[in-house]
């Protein structure tokens, strides 16, 4: 029975792999249909039982003044216009949020045939059309680059930490940091939290930042003594932060899945997305066995609303993650994340955080498409996190 499990989450981490890989390959083309999908989107909002994070948050959005250049917009294809998906689906498909082609473009099968109430086959039908009719194909390496060019970074305060990580925290992907309690991935949230305000030439986006605590460890005090020890206004940092508590899994994904109004309503230029921690939640809900398979499976639709955010507004999405300890391994770290492939697939950086003598932290980075492995040695001080 268990053995069969196993199986079954392997094929569905297989399916993930996939669908990174296509992804990464459609991202380029995706950029091209954001404008137009963003307009479609608003056609179709809904209101929510559940309060948005802006409301949930502590603070005010302020009003952004960046104005972005009008383009010639295209017809966008409609959810309608999908083989096999009637009326009712769409209706399901809009209640679970899939609310234009792109999102049912970049989904699983699985989470798709799970929510519309239609079968794989169907869902595997649906997806390829909408990602024809997206044209989510190849794009040159050409492309590739120009896109990666937009990418940006968020700097963590420390000069050797940002030199591991090839100048900080990047968009347009999901950076997870894990390690034992203690070793400061909440410290780091709630610095970069404050860093990505600073403007371009320091080592931020000039942005504002989602916070998704489910935890209870966010802390406005941190936030001040952080802001106050690079110079900035404290105020101003205070309300550039939305910060939203999470109390159960489904709550998290919810709140993850409301960001992209926020970002439609265009009141801040929202830069960064924090989930600290991605996993407590759903470690807690889904303790047994048996419940793997609907919570990899739930997480694989959280991690898809995160990826689509970071890739279609190029946010860094930063999200921390607890190690379990692995008796079995008797040679090198006995410790791993927990998550399984779904989580560590989906990264495109992971970070190992441990701590050291004196104060001191130590970063290892394990898996990143294209910087070297290696190690970085930083301090949590009061100002916040600097060099050791
Ligand atoms: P869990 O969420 O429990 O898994 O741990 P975490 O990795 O999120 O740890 P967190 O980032 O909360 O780090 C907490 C540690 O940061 C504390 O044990 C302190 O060592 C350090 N720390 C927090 N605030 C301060 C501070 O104001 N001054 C100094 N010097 N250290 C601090
Ligand atoms: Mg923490």
């Amino acid at each position: 029975m268990v053995a069969k499990k196993k199986v079954k989450e392997t094929e569905e981490q297989a399916v993930v792999v996939k669908e990174t890989k296509t992804k990464k390959a459609a991202a380029v083309s995706k950029d091209k249909t954001e404008k137009t999908s963003a307009v479609s989107k608003d056609k179709t909002e809904k209101t929510s039982a559940v309060p948005p994070a802006e409301t949930v948050g502590k603070t005010d959005i302020q009003e952004s003044t960046e104005d972005e250049s009008e383009e010639e917009i295209k017809p966008e294809p409609k959810l309608e216009d999908l083989p096999g998906i009637g009326p009712v689906t769409v209706e399901k498909l809009r209640e679970a949020k899939f609310e234009d082609v792109m999102s049912v473009a970049v989904a699983s099968a699985g989470v798709l045939s799970d929510v519309a109430g239609i079968t794989e086959t169907t869902a595997n039908k649906a997806i390829s059309a909408a990602r024809d009719l997206l044209d989510l194909g190849f794009a040159t390496a050409e492309e590739v680059c120009n896109k990666r060019k937009t990418i940006t970074k968020v700097t963590t305060g420390s000069e050797d930490f940002d030199k591991l990580l090839g100048g900080g925290i990047e968009s347009q992907g999901l950076t997870e940091f894990f390690g034992e309690f203690g070793s400061g991935k909440s410290q780091i949230a709630m610095q970069l939290a404050v860093n990505v305000q600073l403007p371009i030439d320091k080592g931020g986006l000039d942005g504002s930042c989602v916070y998704i605590d489910t935890e209870n460890t966010f802390r406005p005090e941190r936030i001040k003594q952080m802001a106050e020890a690079a110079g900035m206004d404290v105020d101003k940092v205070m309300k550039k932060i939305m910060v939203a508590r999470a109390f159960t899994s489904d709550h998290q994904m919810l709140l993850a899945e409301k960001i992209s109004d926020l970002i439609k309503q265009k009141k801040v230029p929202i830069k960064l997305i924090i989930v600290d921690s991605m996993m407590g939640l759903f470690r807690s809900e889904y303790a047994g066995r048996g419940t793997l398979a609907t919570r990899q499976q739930k997480l694989n639709r959280h991690i898809h609303t995160l990826q689509k955010l970071a890739d279609l507004h190029n946010v860094a999405v930063y999200l921390t993650n607890q190690v379990m300890s692995r008796p079995d391994v008797f040679f090198g770290n006995p410790t791993a994340a927990i998550g399984g492939h779904i989580l560590h697939h989906a990264c495109q950086f992971r970070v190992y955080l441990r701590k050291g003598k004196a104060g001191k932290r130590i970063a290892r980075l394990i898996d990143s498409p294209y910087l070297p492995e290696g190690e970085a040695i930083f301090k949590v001080t009061e100002n916040g996190i600097v060099d050791a």
